[in-house]
Parts: C-alpha cells; sequence; structure tokens
C-alpha cells in the first residue's frame, strides 16, 4: 500500500510541475513515506533524516531550497515527535492525508520565503476526501497497476499498530472503484490488485444504494474489456466467505494465488493474538479454496515470539506451515508496538529465542518455496511481461502463481512483449524466481 500512496503522491505533484528523481541532491522536495509496522521500519525514518539533510544544508548553503517531508504510518503515530526531535523536518503528513501535499508544499516555501520556519502537521484520519481528490489524477499506462479499495482496519489484532495509524476501516464506493478501474483498463493495465489493509472486508455501496462485497466486485471488474488478471491483497481469514473461495473457480480473471496471513499455529497463541480464527478453521479455508482451484498458490504472515509463545506453540506454527505448503511467505520476530495490547503483556519472549524459531521456521518456507517453483518446471505457463529482464536478452514477468519469471528472448524485441501474456516453457528454477523460454 506504500507503493501505491508514493505513486498517487507523484501523480498529485505533477500538475505542479514536480517527478521523479533518483537522486536526493536533484530533489526540490523529498518525500519519507514511512512504515510503522515494526519497530526496524520505524526507525529507519530516523537514519534517513540524517542522510537527507546533508543534501539539504549543502543545497541550503548553495543558495537553493528543498522541501523536506515525512508522510505515511510513521508520520501518523509519532508527528509531534518527529517535529521535535527533527526541527530540519519541513511538514509531516499522515496516510490520510497526502492529497494535501500540493497545498502543504505551497504554503511551506510561502513560509520559508518570508524567512519564517515551516512546521506544517496533518495527520487527520478522515479517508473519503482523500479518493475524491486522487480520482481527478490522470492514470499511467503499465502493465499491472494496484488500485486501493478498502482502508483502514476494526480486527485490532494486539499487536498491530495498522488500526491506529490507517484509521477504522473504511470501503470506497462501488461507483467510484468502478470508474478508477475502466481508466486503468482504458490506459492500458492488464493486470489489477486490489488493496486493502481488510481488502476481503469490502463492502461498497452504489449512487442507488446497491452493496457489493469482494467476490461482486471482483466478477464486476472482470467483465470490464482489458483486464486479464485480478488478484487481491491482503485478506484476513475472518473474511474469507464462501462466496469469494467461489470467485477462484468460476472467474478465470481471478489469479490462483492468495495471500492469507495466518501469525501462528497454536490456538492459544492465535486468541491471545485477537486473530478471530483458529488453526482448524483457517485450514479448512485453505482446503475449500483447494477444492475448488487445485492448483492455488498460498502466501501468509508469520510471527514468531508472540508473548507467552511457549516451544510448543512454536511446534504448531511449524505444523501447520508443513500442513498447508505455502509458495511463498513473509515471517517475522514480534516486534512490540507502542500503544498496543501485546506489548504491555508480561510474558515477554527472550529475544534469543525467537531467532532461532525465525531461523528454523524461515529454513522451512525457503524450502518450500523452493519446492513449489520446482513443479512448474517442464510446464508451460501464462506470462504477464512487465518489462527489461535484469541480465540482457532477458524479460521479466510473472506467472498466475506470482512467481518472478525471467524468460531468455535473445533477438526478439522485449518492448514488443511489455504487457503481453505469453506462454513460457519453464526450464529451470531457484527461490525467488523460475526462468524458461518462449513456447
Ligand atoms: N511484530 C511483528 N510483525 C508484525 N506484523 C504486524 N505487526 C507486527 C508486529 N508488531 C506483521 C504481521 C502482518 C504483517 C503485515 O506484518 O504478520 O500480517
Ligand atoms: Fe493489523 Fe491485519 Fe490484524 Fe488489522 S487484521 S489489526 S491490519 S494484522
Amino acid at each position: 500500500m506504500n507503493v501505491y500512496d508514493t505513486e498517487r503522491m507523484v501523480d498529485v505533484m505533477a500538475p505542479q510541475g514536480y517527478e521523479e528523481t533518483d537522486t536526493p541532491e536533484n530533489a526540490d522536495l523529498v518525500v519519507l513515506n514511512t512504515c510503522h509496522i515494526r519497530e526496524k521500519a520505524a526507525e529507519k525514518v530516523y537514519s534517513d533524516i540524517g542522510r537527507i539533510r546533508k543534501i539539504k544544508d549543502k543545497k541550503n548553503g548553495a543558495g537553493e531550497e528543498m522541501v523536506l517531508a515525512v508522510g505515511g504510518c510513521v508520520a501518523q503515530a509519532e508527528g509531534a515527535e518527529i517535529m521535535k526531535r527533527a526541527p530540519i523536518v519541513d511538514m509531516v503528513f499522515g496516510p490520510q492525508t497526502y492529497h494535501n501535499l500540493p497545498k502543504m508544499v505551497t504554503n511551506s516555501l510561502a513560509l520559508k520565503s518570508r524567512g519564517e520556519k515551516s512546521r506544517i502537521l496533518d495527520t487527520d484520519l478522515a479517508v473519503d476526501e482523500k479518493f475524491e481528490q486522487l480520482s481527478k489524477n490522470k492514470v499511467k499506462g503499465k502493465a499491472t497497476a494496484f488500485l486501493t479499495i478498502q482502508e483502514g482496519c476494526d480486527k485490532f489484532c494486539t499487536f498491530c499498530v495498522v488500526p491506529y495509524t490507517r484509521g477504522s476501516e473504511f470501503s470506497r464506493s462501488i461507483d467510484d472503484v468502478m470508474s478508477d478501474a475502466r481508466k486503468l483498463a482504458e490506459a492500458g493495465v492488464v493486470e489489477v490488485t486490489l488493496l486493502g489493509q481488510n481488502v476481503n472486508a469490502f463492502h461498497g455501496v452504489s449512487a442507488t444504494g446497491e452493496e457489493w462485497g469482494l467476490p461482486q466486485l471482483i466478477r464486476e471488474i472482470a467483465k470490464i474489456n482489458g483486464f486479464e488478471r485480478i488478484r487481491y491483497t491482503t485478506s484476513h481469514p475472518h473474511d474469507m466467505t464462501e462466496d469469494l473461495i467461489k470467485v477462484h473457480g468460476d472467474t478465470p480473471e481471478c489469479m490462483p494465488y492468495l495471500h492469507l496471513p495466518v501469525q501462528a499455529g497454536s490456538d492459544k497463541v492465535l486468541k491471545a493474538m485477537n486473530r478471530t480464527h483458529d488453526s482448524a478453521s483457517y485450514k479448512n479455508i485453505i482446503s475449500d479454496l483447494r477444492k475448488i482451484r487445485p492448483d492455488i498458490a498460498l502466501s501468509g504472515d508469520f510471527i514468531v515470539g508472540f508473548p507467552g509463545e511457549t516451544d510448543e506453540d512454536f511446534e504448531q506454527t511449524m505444523e501447520l506451515v508443513r500442513d498447508v505448503k505455502y509458495a511463498q511467505a513473509f515471517s517475522f520476530k514480534y516486534s512490540p508496538r507502542p500503544g498496543t495490547p501485546a506489548a504491555i503483556m508480561d510474558n515477554q519472549v527472550d529475544e534469543f529465542v525467537s531467532s532461532e524459531r525465525l531461523t528454523r521456521l524461515q529454513a522451512l518456507l525457503k524450502q518450500q518455496q523452493i519446492d513449489f517453483n520446482n513443479s512448474v518446471v517442464g510446464k508451460t505457463l501464462p506470462v504477464l511481461i512487465e518489462g527489461l529482464g535484469k541480465t540482457q536478452g532477458t524479460v521479466f514477468g510473472r506467472s498466475p502463481y506470482m512467481q518472478a519469471v525471467q524468460i531468455f528472448v535473445r533477438e526478439i524485441n522485449a518492448t514488443d512483449l511489455q504487457g503481453k501474456i505469453v506462454d513460457v516453457i519453464i526450464k529451470e528454477a531457484g527461490p525467488f524466481n523460475i526462468q524458461g523460454v518462449l513456447a
């Protein structure tokens, strides 16, 4: 979602003549779009501010201006603190106010030109206005695009900051989502990924009062000419309805890949996490999905070392992983987040124990990823070409199962293939990608 938000920030600044640069030395405006999900991510902001500060000081010394802004969820959670700790920062804004960026930049520059200090803070949490503003922007034609349909979360998992930083759950209206989707298709987008912190809790309303859940939305988007692939992320097991599972069987555009975080395999830990599902109900969803779409590739999120997790609890996570068999996964050491209930639980797990568990879990998940990638060797897969590959004579794309695919094309003009779905014979597999040639 931060990638999506960053792209939208570029869109909102474009009418003012701003464009992206890879070198901060050239920038008139630097925006640090931050993540608060784990401590490591949040800490990065202060080292980044330090790095930009040097460039900003140098520019100021040469009589040039640079606006430094901190956006995203760290800004939302610690805005005032950032202002205090880093006087070099000109403005701070949260994930729901970045549509105001042009106004904030103008104000900041006006203050500076009068010789005053720029100290702008905008961390309101109301969402509707943001999407209304963003919908007015032009869209760029690429092979793949994100489309936010839902934001925020009311689930309050005891470890998670999202309900506090992104605000409560909000679904965009059906008319807005469909209009944005049509614009993307017209711009040449072939694959759309519907985004939301709790995307399968989507419940949009139309101007005529009709209400759609995610299953109906996917079916309607599939009817739009141009889209050949639809994905959605991130889902919560709680909202994995029968109808949504059915979509994977009745809508060919809905890709055979699902990111469905489970977090842990122990029911005791899941309860303490306030996850509202247990390991059995999670496994039932997986088995229902596999009945409908036997080849579906699964991905998950895992937290090890949640307060109170014993060796036995952790073994249940390992057991669940062995049972489900993931194609891909993300796993993390529990990181206490200020303001969340788990951070003040008195049974915190020793760091050393968590690290050891994480190493074991990651080894298992990596082996499963290798096994999954190996299982497609010799098969012919439809691959959506996104662009040039890293090495010469190759292009890069994604399989229906989200695998990164490197394709050797030699004499073919690679740019002709961009945005096309081509059949690829898979010859080799590694842990992180698969390789093949055009069929
Ligand atoms: N510590 C570790 N991992 C976390 N996640 C969310 N909050 C925390 C935390 N406090 C992980 C979860 C979630 C993913 C986006 O980040 O696994 O699904
Ligand atoms: Fe965080 Fe996801 Fe739980 Fe919401 S459902 S609180 S976003 S982990």
